[in-house]
């Protein structure tokens, strides 16, 4: 039952290639102009080895001399990620916005502790599927022909701003695909953000009791006003983590225990200008798999709400397949994005088989030590 309804989900997400319709592949490109676009990308390294994690988890002054803020330039790419957005503006990660796998990983845990188990898991969640596996590089905005030439549809290899691969609903500030734009800086719902602060937060900061109101809002004005919400892993997994995220990585020199709450005009800082505020420590002690995963159960219990889909406004619809949090979502997450990553890959020639094969062990050892099995539908 649950393989077909995967299987019908999956043709949808392939059929659907025209509706990202600026996502399409070189596909309609003629001969010329798809070497001409070759011909910048002689190197084709391929997938590489996961970064090690860094040694000193120590808070430390990350807004330095080294990492000067500077605002996007012209070509330059953003997308719906504050954190990746900020460490692109100062140069954690190249300020393009087209970057490897491995300079998100190693900048997320210099710039903002982020635990290497959490690092890889999500930056491989996404590469699979948003990613270009023979140039091993992915935006983390738009679609763009800087990742190199694309591999033939039904990949889309279209950046983080895809919609449906890895960005879903239901966002903290960026609307919903189905009802605006999904990766830019949306003031009623940083307003909506605001309010809830200042009605169930700390001395109108933002803490965790606050953000899961507004992250149950957001899933509330979803359902109410989107027929296509859709609220299943992956996306179900990092709507709860991206809630804790500001509070775990967003405080200057937060303890490991989140102590510290947001104020508005920092938060206001990441999520808009792609700024560390003045002066600004990471937190002290890295957050990772298991940080985020005893943060997310205090977001999700005073609202729990089930992972599903909407059935036309109003109707939502819970998945029973679908361990959510109550279980091990993170393995169900790993086999949901391979059996994706198969779909837009049916047929993979060998240099490219080998890069996917890699990429997905990469995303399967950010598992950590997880109780499923490794699965290779592209090989060894
Ligand atoms: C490790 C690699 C990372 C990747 C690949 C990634 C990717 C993404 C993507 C695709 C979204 C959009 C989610 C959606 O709308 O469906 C997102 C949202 C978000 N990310 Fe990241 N992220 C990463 C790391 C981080 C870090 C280190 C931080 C904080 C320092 C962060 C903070 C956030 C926040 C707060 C949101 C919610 C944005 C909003 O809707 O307002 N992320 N991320
Ligand atoms: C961390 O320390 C280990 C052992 O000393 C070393 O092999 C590794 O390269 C270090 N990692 C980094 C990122 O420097
Ligand atoms: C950053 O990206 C630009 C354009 O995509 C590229 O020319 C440059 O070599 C990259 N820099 C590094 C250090 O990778
Ligand atoms: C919802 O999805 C269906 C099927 O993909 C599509 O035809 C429809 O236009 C979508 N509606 C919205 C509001 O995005
Ligand atoms: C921001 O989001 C709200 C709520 O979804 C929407 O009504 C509004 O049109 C969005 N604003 C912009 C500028 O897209
Ligand atoms: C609450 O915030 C106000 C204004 O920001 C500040 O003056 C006051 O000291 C704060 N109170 C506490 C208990 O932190
Ligand atoms: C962070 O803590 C360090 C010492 O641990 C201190 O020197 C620095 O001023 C603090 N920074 C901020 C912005 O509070
Ligand atoms: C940072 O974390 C370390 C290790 O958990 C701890 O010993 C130290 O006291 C912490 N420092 C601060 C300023 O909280
Ligand atoms: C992935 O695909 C396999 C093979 O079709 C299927 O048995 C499995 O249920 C799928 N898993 C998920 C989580 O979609």
């Amino acid at each position: 039952m649950f393989s077909s309804l995967l299987a019908a989900s999956l043709l949808s997400v392939v059929l659907s290639a025209s509706a990202f319709p600026e996502y399409r592949s070189l596909a309609g490109l003629s001969a010329a102009e798809v070497r001409a676009v070759a011909r910048t990308f002689q190197a084709t390294p391929g997938a590489q080895p996961v970064p090690p994690p860094i040694n000193d988890t120590s808070s430390k002054l990350v807004f330095d001399d080294a990492h000067p803020f500077q605002p996007d330039a012209p070509g330059d790419i953003r997308g719906p990620c504050p954190g990746l957005n900020t460490l692109a503006s100062h140069g954690y990660i190249n300020r393009s916005g087209v970057v490897t796998p491995g300079e998100i990983i190693t900048a997320v845990q210099e710039g903002f502790n982020m635990g290497w188990d959490l690092a890889t898991f999500v930056t491989y969640g996404a590469f699979v599927v948003d990613g270009n596996h023979l140039t091993n590089l992915m935006s983390i905005g738009q679609k763009t022909t800087e990742t190199g030439p694309d591999a033939p549809a039904p990949a889309i290899i279209g950046g983080l701003n895809t919609h449906g691969a890895f960005e879903g609903d239901a966002s903290t500030t960026r609307d919903d695909f189905a009802l605006g734009s999904n990766f830019l800086f949306n003031e009623t719902l940083f307003d909506q953000l605001s309010q809830a602060a200042i009605d169930f937060g700390s001395n109108g900061t933002l803490d965790i009791p606050s953000a899961a109101v507004h992250r149950h809002n957001r899933i509330l004005d979803s359902i109410a006003r989107n027929p296509n919400f859709t609220f299943v892993t992956p996306r179900y997994l990092t709507a709860y983590a991206e809630t804790t995220f500001p509070l775990a990585f967003f405080v200057t020199n937060q303890t490991s225990d989140t102590s510290l709450t947001l104020g508005l005009d920092v938060a206001r800082s990441f999520f808009q200008t792609h700024k560390f505020p003045d002066n600004f420590y990471r937190r002290n002690g890295s957050y990772g798999l298991a940080e985020v995963g005893d943060l997310v159960v205090e977001v999700f219990e005073p609202f729990p709400v089930l992972p599903g889909n909407n059935e036309g406004v109003g109707n939502y619809v819970v998945d029973p397949e679908d361990p959510g949090l109550v279980g091990d979502g993170t393995c169900y997450a790993y086999y949901r994005q391979s059996n994706l990553t198969v779909a837009l890959y049916p047929d993979p020639t060998d240099e490219l088989r080998a890069a996917i094969a890699q990429n997905l062990a990469n995303f399967y050892s950010g598992l950590g030590d997880p109780t499923c099995e490794q699965v290779f539908p592209f090989g060894q």
